[in-house]
C-alpha cells in the first residue's frame, strides 16, 4: 500500500487529498509544552532525538495526520558555518550579525557530526511511525537562512540582506553557495536515515525583484536539489518559496523541485491556471482561520478542497500553526478535510 502523501507526490489526484500542518509539533499542544520545558534550550531540544522523536510524534498520536514533519529547526544550519544561535523566550533566535568581510573565511564544519543528533531522530522515527504516515524531513533554503545570519535574527524587511546582494554579490554568492552545499549533506543524512519527502522552507521568499529571486531563491535551491540527485537521493522535494507571488512560476519550471507549497496569499484561481498542471501542490488555508474556526473554518476547507478537486493536492497551512489556535479547531479540520 503507498501512502496518500507519495502518491499524491507522484502525481495523483485523490479523493480526499491527504492532511498534515506546518509547525504541528508546537505550542499549542499542552504536551509539547511539557516536553519543552524539560530541555535546558530549544537548541538542546532539537538536538536531542528522544525529546525530538516524541513530540514529533504527538500531533500524529492526537489527530493521526497523513504526515510527520521531524522536529528540529531551519537555524541549526548556521552551526555547521561556525556560527551562534540561540533563542530568547519571546523574542525568536538569535545570532551573530554576519557582515561582507566575514563571508571569506566561512568554512563548512561537520555537518554529520554537528547535526548527527537529528539523524538520528529520524532514524527513531523512521521505526516509530504508523505504517501510513509519511516522514518528512526538511532545511531552510539558502535565502532565508542567509537572512537570519545576515541580520542576526528575524527582520521586519531584511534589510541589510538585500544591500549585501546589490553592494557585495560575491559575497552573497558564496554564502548561498556555502548554506546549500551544508543543506545538501544535512538532507542526505536525514533521507539516508529513512526521511521519505524533503521540503525547503523559503520564508522570506517575498518581495525580490526578478533577477534577484533568480539569483539568491531559484539558484541556490536548484543546486541543492542537483546536489541530492546527485548523490542518490531519489525522494519527493516540496519546495516551499513563501510570498514568491508570480515568481511561483520561473520556480516551478527551474528550481527541480518535485511540489509546491502554497502560501495563503497566492490567489488559488492564477495558481491553478499558472502553475504545471501535473504538480503536486499542497496549501493553503489561512492560519488565522484555523484560530478563527467555526464556519469560517468549514466554509475555507471546503473552498480550498474544490478548488484543487481533480489536481495532485495535500491540503496543509500557507503557513505555520500558531501557538493560539484550540485543539478542537484542529479536530475539526481533520473531520473536515476527511469528509467525516
Ligand atoms: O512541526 C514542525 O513544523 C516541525 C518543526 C519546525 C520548527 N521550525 C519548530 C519550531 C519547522 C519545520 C520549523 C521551520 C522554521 N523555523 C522556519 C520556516 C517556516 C516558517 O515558519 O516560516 C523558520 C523561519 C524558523 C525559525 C524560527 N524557529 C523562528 C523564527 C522561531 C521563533 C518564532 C516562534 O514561533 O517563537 C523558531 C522557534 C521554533 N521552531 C518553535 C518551534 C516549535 C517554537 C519555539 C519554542 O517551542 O520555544
Amino acid at each position: 500500500m503507498t501512502k496518500s502523501i507519495l502518491k499524491v507526490l507522484a502525481g495523483e489526484a485523490l479523493d480526499r487529498p491527504p492532511v498534515w500542518l506546518m509547525r504541528q509539533a508546537g505550542r499549542y499542544l499542552p504536551e509539547y509544552r511539557q516536553v519543552r520545558s524539560t530541555a535546558k534550550n530549544f537548541i538542546d531540544f532539537c538536538l536531542t532525538p528522544d525529546k525530538a522523536t516524541e513530540v514529533t510524534l504527538q500531533p500524529i498520536r492526537r489527530f493521526g495526520f497523513d504526515g510527520s514533519i521531524l522536529f528540529a529547526d531551519i537555524l541549526l544550519i548556521p552551526m555547521t558555518l561556525g556560527r551562534n544561535v540561540w533563542f530568547v523566550a519571546g523574542e525568536g533566535p538569535k545570532l551573530d550579525p554576519l557582515a561582507a568581510d566575514d563571508i571569506a573565511s566561512l568554512e563548512i564544519g561537520d555537518v554529520e557530526g554537528i547535526l548527527g543528533p537529528v539523524g538520528q531522530t529520524v532514524a527513531n522515527l523512521s521505526v516509530a511511525l504508523p505504517d501510513k504516515t509519511t516522514l518528512i524531513g526538511f532545511a531552510g533554503s539558502p535565502w532565508t537562512v542567509a537572512t537570519y545570519m545576515i541580520e542576526g535574527g528575524g527582520s521586519k524587511d531584511r534589510w541589510n540582506s538585500r544591500r549585501l546582494y546589490w553592494e557585495h554579490p560575491a559575497a552573497m554568492e558564496r554564502l548561498l553557495d556555502l548554506i546549500a552545499d551544508a543543506t545538501i549533506r544535512y538532507l542526505v543524512m536525514q533521507a539516508n536515515a529513512g526521511a521519505e519527502v524533503l521540503k525547503l522552507f523559503d520564508s522570506w521568499a517575498e518581495g525580490l525583484p526578478p533577477p534577484m529571486f533568480e539569483d539568491v531563491v531559484i539558484r541556490p535551491t536548484r543546486r541543492i536539489v542537483e546536489g541530492l540527485r546527485a548523490a542518490g537521493v531519489t525522494c519527493p522535494i516540496i519546495g516551499f518559496p513563501k510570498g514568491a507571488g508570480p515568481n511561483y512560476v520561473a520556480y516551478a519550471e527551474q528550481t527541480g523541485v518535485t511540489a509546491l507549497a502554497l502560501d495563503h496569499g497566492l490567489n488559488t484561481q492564477w495558481a491553478l491556471d499558472n502553475l504545471p498542471k501535473n504538480m503536486p501542490l499542497q496549501g493553503q488555508l489561512d492560519p488565522a482561520v484555523l484560530r478563527a474556526g467555526g464556519d469560517a473554518l468549514d466554509r475555507e476547507i471546503e473552498r480550498i478542497i474544490s478548488a484543487f478537486r481533480g489536481r495532485p493536492h495535500i491540503f496543509n497551512l500557507g503557513h505555520g500553526i500558531t501557538p493560539d489556535v484550540p485543539i478542537d479547531h484542529v479536530e475539526q479540520l481533520v473531520r473536515k478535510v476527511r469528509g467525516e
